[in-house]
């Protein structure tokens, strides 16, 4: 069987709640299988837990995201702990750094940062990246303390050298809407210089809409868009960028039953 994989999506967003089974039925029409859901709080891990109950098929990361790190409490770190360890968790993440928004509390971003990979290293779950006009940070911290179960970096937007550089540390990549857009030509070049085994697409929905959305409300169905686009830079069939992206997602979060 050959599905495309949304490697990210913010699917607990209010925009999608009062309608949430057609964004489902939208995303089973497009062939889209398996969505990894991102929570960001405990609030969004709660409501993503309902919603796996009557979604197999979605998935769930928790992680405490670089631009909300000041907000948490010791509390809410041994929480964090807590639930990692819950088997419907398959990643931490999205964490990471980001300089794009505040550079106020950056010592305090890369803590938390190293602080859970540790803790995914603890509970034996990959994590999932988000690095914003920070790459060089980003990899050092990876160079230095080794997420040891994998490690995604989400919405890849840097150079064609810094990821091949990520590439040796073993990581994957995930490309979102912003790849099939015009003036997106160093993505493009990315994706042709990575081999097909460290690749996935994404949504990153509500925002980031690839064309031809480009400008509305993002949902996860749209995630096939990017991975045609990707098939086509690739200059592969779609069902063989499939088939290596369900492998891929096997490989890093051992998700079995797909
Ligand atoms: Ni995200």
């Amino acid at each position: 069987m050959s599905y495309w994989i949304d490697s990210h999506a913010h699917m607990t967003e209010e925009c999608y709640q009062e309608e949430f089974d057609v964004y489902m039925q939208r995303a089973l029409d497009a062939n889209v299988k398996k969505t990894l859901v991102i929570c960001l709080n405990f609030e969004e891990l709660e409501r993503a837990f309902v919603l796996k109950a009557q979604y197999p098929f979605l998935d769930i990361a928790v992680g405490f995201y670089p631009g909300d790190v000041p907000k948490f409490s010791e509390e809410d770190w041994k929480r964090l702990e807590e639930v990692a360890k819950d088997e419907r968790v398959i990643a931490i993440g999205e964490i990471g750094l980001d300089y794009y928004w505040d550079k106020s509390f950056v010592e305090l971003q890369k803590e938390c940062f190293i602080r859970q990979i540790e803790l995914a290293n603890k509970v034996q779950k990959p994590i999932l990246i988000h690095s914003r006009d920070a790459a060089q940070d980003t990899y050092d911290i990876l160079a230095a303390y080794k997420a040891e179960y994998g490690a995604l970096l989400h919405c890849y937007s840097g150079s064609v050298e810094m990821a091949k550089r990520f590439e040796k540390l073993g990581l994957y990549f995930s490309f979102a809407g912003p790849l099939t857009f015009k003036n997106s030509k160093e993505s493009k070049e990315v994706v042709k210089a990575l081999p097909l085994n460290r690749l996935f697409v994404e949504t990153d929905c509500p925002y980031l809409t690839p064309v031809p959305h480009r400008g509305k409300q993002n949902e996860t169905a749209y995630v096939h868009y990017t991975g045609e686009y990707l098939a086509e830079l690739k200059e592969l069939d779609v069902e063989t960028v499939q088939q290596q992206m369900i492998k891929n997602y096997k490989n890093l979060f051992k998700v079995k039953d797909m």
